[in-house]
């Protein structure tokens, strides 16, 4: 196999040049731990602490808004494990569609007699019922945190972010967005949307594995979920993971600077495969809102294929001719037999769903490639029946 091409954006991004030049250094150089009081450790802290500057000013919001992490999963689960601990929230409205980082944390919340859980109803596109979401709000008086994430992972779907911060302070709920595959996709005024926590990963925006953060709203007072010293202004032990730190203000910068160059480079490449899938394959559909560019996330594309006998080694078969793509989300890469987002939007799953997922680094070529690819696999099974 000689050509490789990467369509599983959604599950991380290639590191960008710039971020890794802004990162050697201070890997190569700045070793100093940050809570040291001496010049070594002063350097240190004096670049996290412009790095979160930076941050804060894109998101418009106070640095000390910001606690660094290890990523989207901790963010989250910070979010709302703190938000039943330290907030008084007994009961959590979420979606079935959630990411695990949140399901997963929910449930055990509710299994442990700490919050009880409600499930706000999807459309059939996946898109959050939002009078449904009213309805609960108003039928308790119990303090609520909704847990709604602005772009599913897997099928691309869009929260209508701002009007479920206007519901949510209408009936004094909070708020908490997983915003990890849209940070640094679409620019944030969080002061203006008004909401309690958002989530974030570098890894989804051309940035470094491992380092994310998590937005706390200011009128909020946590308590850490990781124990230890006393960083991060006391709110998450540890030392900090300084390179990445470094690496996620700049990819974040980038993406920031140049996000309508690149959203308008994207979508090119998702409607350029859209078209190619549907002249190839008549019968293709686009799960949840992924084929409707303005309900869906520009990067995602999950594509009901036709049925075939070799379903099940599609994704491995696209693997060895060269095209890196997805069930799922990264967890369940491989198989889309487990994708709790399709079973809970009721997809069909008698036929193969495929997610596909792009950056700026994405060409048409790279699209076509693929699609070239799936019609071989779709012939060779034709000709071999
Ligand atoms: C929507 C969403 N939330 C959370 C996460 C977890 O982020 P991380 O891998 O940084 O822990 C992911 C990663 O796939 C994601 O897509």
């Amino acid at each position: 196999m000689t050509k490789r091409v990467y369509l599983d954006n959604a599950a991380t991004t290639p590191l960008a040049p710039e971020v890794f030049d802004a990162m050697a250094p201070v890997l190569k150089d700045s070793f100093g731990n940050p809570s040291s009081t001496h010049s070594f450790g002063r350097e240190v802290k004096g670049k996290i602490e412009v790095a979160r500057r930076k941050i804060a000013k894109m998101l418009n919001v106070t640095p000390g808004e910001l606690v660094f992490t290890s990523g989207g999963t901790e963010a989250d689960n910070m979010a709302i494990q703190c938000s039943v601990r330290d907030l008084g929230v007994t009961r959590i409205i979420t979606s079935k569609v959630e990411h695990h980082a949140v399901l997963h944390t929910v449930e055990e919340l509710e299994e442990n007699d700490q919050a009880t859980v409600v499930y706000v109803k999807l459309h059939e596109d996946g898109c959050v019922d939002l009078d449904h979401l009213e309805e609960l709000l108003a039928a308790s008086s119990e303090k609520t945190l909704v847990s709604l994430m602005h772009a599913n992972n897997e099928i691309g779907n869009l929260l209508p972010i701002k009007a479920v911060s206007v519901l949510c302070r209408k009936y004094n709920a909070l708020f908490h967005s997983d915003t990890v595959q849209t940070m640094a996709h679409y620019q944030f005024d969080l002061e203006e949307l008004d909401i309690d926590f958002v989530t974030a990963a570098a890894h989804k925006f051309h940035g470094p594995k491992g380092t994310g953060f998590l937005y706390i709203n200011k009128s909020l007072k946590l308590r850490p979920l990781i124990h230890g010293g006393s960083q991060e202004r006391e709110m998450r032990g540890g030392t900090e993971n300084v390179y990445g730190i470094i690496g996620l203000a700049k990819a974040m910068e980038l993406s920031w600077d140049h996000i309508v160059e690149h959203q308008q480079h994207v979508q090119g490449v998702k409607d350029h495969m859209i078209a190619r899938l549907t002249e190839a394959f008549p019968e293709v559909q686009f799960n949840g809102s992924c084929g409707m560019s303005n309900k869906s996330l520009y990067t995602v594309l999950n594509v009901l294929l036709p049925q075939t006998e070799k379903a099940s080694m599609l994704l491995f078969s696209l693997d060895l001719m060269g095209v890196a793509c997805s069930g799922g989300s990264a967890c369940t890469s491989g198989s889309n037999t487990g994708s709790h987002v399709l079973r809970g939007i009721n997809a069909q799953m008698d036929r193969p769903s495929v997610r596909f997922s792009f950056s700026r680094y994405t060409t048409k070529e790279d699209v076509d490639f693929a699609v070239d690819c799936l019609q071989n696999i779709y012939s060779e099974k034709k000709a071999m029946a």
